[in-house]
């Protein structure tokens, strides 16, 4: 196998997608994008934008995904519609991008006889988990197929599902991985972490209004820690394995939001409210397979707030 690849990032304008193209070019390896550009900017990738081929196009567009994939060597598959409302409003179209757009990416790595394959999933495929910390064998759930939230956890587990019988029959490598809560500059605003910093700065009087009693707890993993952690995948990485990627260190909302209102020297008095349904309460990846690859948390949370909120 070539050392300097040819890869094909799916979703490659998007946050993720941005930090891992920005690091496979520092690697020496060639770049194209196929993007909808839907949440995606190639703004992201302004420095570097001359380097990189960007195709625009939906992932559903069978003719598109092929064209996209003629002289690549390997794919990594991001390409999804991520954030937490459009789970709720828009769960068909989640899906059929979930569905048709993977279906395109085996159907043409079969054709064009691709036998690398990196499939993001994420950490909703466990909804409420039986362990905290979760490890990868954790079974994964839907618990109510009524409940649209489910649909992009679902959308998730039938992409792991799918991957592990296409790997087996058609590729040398194929790798699963699942983020836990990235977050860094540029992400968008339908996250926790993005969402308390716009607040904070309109935040008028003490009243900061959180989903739940404040009691829940999320690990946030910085972009740069996960870009690294995913060079570990695609160095290291074994096929038809499934790696978390986040951190252990667990925090509560409530303690996120003193965090925040700490630099932004704001006091705050917090106003509980309802979780949206089907929201899981306590979310910490076991992270032993990904450290064992090599992989260490470098930007704990407090040093990863402080550059996230002077970067804006
Ligand atoms: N950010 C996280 O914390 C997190 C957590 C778990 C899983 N993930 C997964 O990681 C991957 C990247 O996430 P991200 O945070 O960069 O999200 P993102 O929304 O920034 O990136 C997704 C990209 O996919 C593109 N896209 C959406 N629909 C498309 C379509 N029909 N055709 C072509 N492109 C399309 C968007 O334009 C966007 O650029 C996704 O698969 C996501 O589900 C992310």
């Amino acid at each position: 196998m070539r050392n300097k690849k040819n890869y094909l990032v799916t979703g490659g304008t998007g946050f993720i997608g941005a930090g891992i193209c920005k690091m496979l070019l520092k690697l020496g390896h060639k770049v194209t994008i196929l993007d909808n550009n839907s949440r995606g900017k190639i703004s992201r990738l302004f420095k570097i934008k001359k380097k990189i081929k960007f195709i625009k196009g939906d992932i559903r567009d069978k003719k598109k995904v092929f064209n996209s994939l003629k002289n690549i060597d390997a794919v990594i598959h991001l390409a999804y519609i991520n954030g937490t409302k459009f789970f709720y409003e828009k769960p068909d179209l989640i899906l059929d991008v979930a569905v048709k757009g993977l279906m395109n990416i085996f159907d043409g790595c079969i054709k064009y006889k691709i036998k690398e394959l990196y499939l993001a999933s994420s950490s909703e495929v466990y909804q409420t988990p039986t362990k905290i910390p979760t490890d990868e064998k954790e079974p994964l759930k839907i618990p109510n197929v009524y409940n649209p939230r489910y649909s992009y956890g679902g959308g998730k587990i039938l992409t792991e599902l799918m991957g592990i019988s296409y790997g087996k029959r058609y590729f040398k490598k194929l790798v699963i991985f699942r983020p836990h809560n990235v977050y860094g500059p540029d992400m968008g605003n339908e996250h926790v972490i993005p969402e308390f910093i716009n607040r904070f700065k309109k935040l008028r009087g003490k009243n900061f209004k959180i989903q739940g009693n404040g009691s829940e707890t999320r690990s946030f993993i910085y972009i740069d820690d996960f870009v690294r952690a995913f060079r570990y995948i695609l160095q290291k990485g074994k096929h038809l394995q499934i790696y978390n990627i986040g951190t252990n260190e667990k925090v509560k909302i409530n303690i996120l939001a003193k965090k925040l209102s700490k630099i932004f020297n704001k006091k705050i008095v917090i106003k509980k409210s309802k979780l949206f349904k089907g929201s899981t309460k306590k979310r910490l990846p076991n992270i032993n397979k990904i450290k064992l690859l090599g992989f260490k948390q470098k930007i704990k949370l407090d040093q990863g707030l402080d550059f996230l909120v002077n970067y804006n």
